[in-house]
């Protein structure tokens, strides 16, 4: 079963920032999990729209510029990183997923992955783009099918994994209050990765390990692999 840093190794350092990210690494952790915004066609890795919560900013960042945005203490002096600055920590590490939060996140994705293919050599199979907002994962699914996609889901659906079959998604990532046997059972008989956030408890990494489960979404990556 893999492990997949919720936000970095959010659990010791700030949620989101490359300090996370990195630590995330160190600790073996085999992929990282963040979420982007996009703010003037750049990217920006939050989890909420709302600045409060993780920096020393107020409001939302629709409010301020990106300039703005990029000088705020996002915890222990690290700033909000924009996903450019990801890509080049990641690059050759581990996997990533980009969890897509806003509605007007997949222009400037595109753009910025072939910018990254042809600057930095970024293989794009190391990627997982994710969101609840299936619209989106559609509109990319035609745009550059063969980039992998992340069907998320916080409830257990009547048709299972239909809807992540119907996205042509490679994985469906759920909900550790929700899934089941059952649910595993059918998303695996689809081909479907299964990937189950957010998961720190002892019990739950066991139970989810004997489902089948193929990774977990984890704010203590060290812990959770010593648990394995
Ligand atoms: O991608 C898994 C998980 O991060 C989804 O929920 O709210 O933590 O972004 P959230
Ligand atoms: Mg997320």
């Amino acid at each position: 079963m893999q492990i997949i840093a919720h936000r970095g190794a959010s659990g010791d350092y700030p949620e989101n920032t490359l300090l996370a990210i990195e630590q995330a690494i160190a600790q073996g952790a085999d992929a990282i999990e963040i979420d982007v915004f996009a703010v003037q066609d750049e990217l920006i890795v939050i989890h909420d729209h709302h600045l409060a919560r993780t920096t020393n900013g107020s409001g939302s960042i629709y409010q301020y510029t990106l300039a703005e945005l990029l000088q705020l203490n996002a915890g222990q002096g690290q700033r909000i990183p924009t996903l450019w600055q990801v890509l080049a920590v990641v690059q050759g590490k581990c996997w990533l997923n980009i969890e897509l939060k806003g509605d007007d996140t997949v222009a400037p994705l595109l753009a910025l992955l072939d910018k990254a293919r042809q600057q930095l050599g970024f293989d794009c199979q190391q990627l997982l783009i994710s969101s609840f907002n299936h619209h989106l994962l559609a509109d990319i699914k035609l745009k550059r099918p063969t980039l992998k996609l992340g069907a998320l889901t916080a409830s257990l659906p009547i048709d299972y994994a239909a809807f992540a079959s119907a996205l042509q998604a490679y994985s469906v990532n759920c909900d550790v209050s929700f899934i089941n046997q059952a649910f595993v059972d059918d998303a695996k008989a689809r081909g479907l990765q299964v990937f189950v956030y957010t998961v720190d408890q002892t019990d739950d990494i066991n139970r989810l390990k004997n489902y089948g489960v193929d990774g977990i979404f984890c704010n203590f990556p060290a812990r959770s692999r010593a648990v394995l």
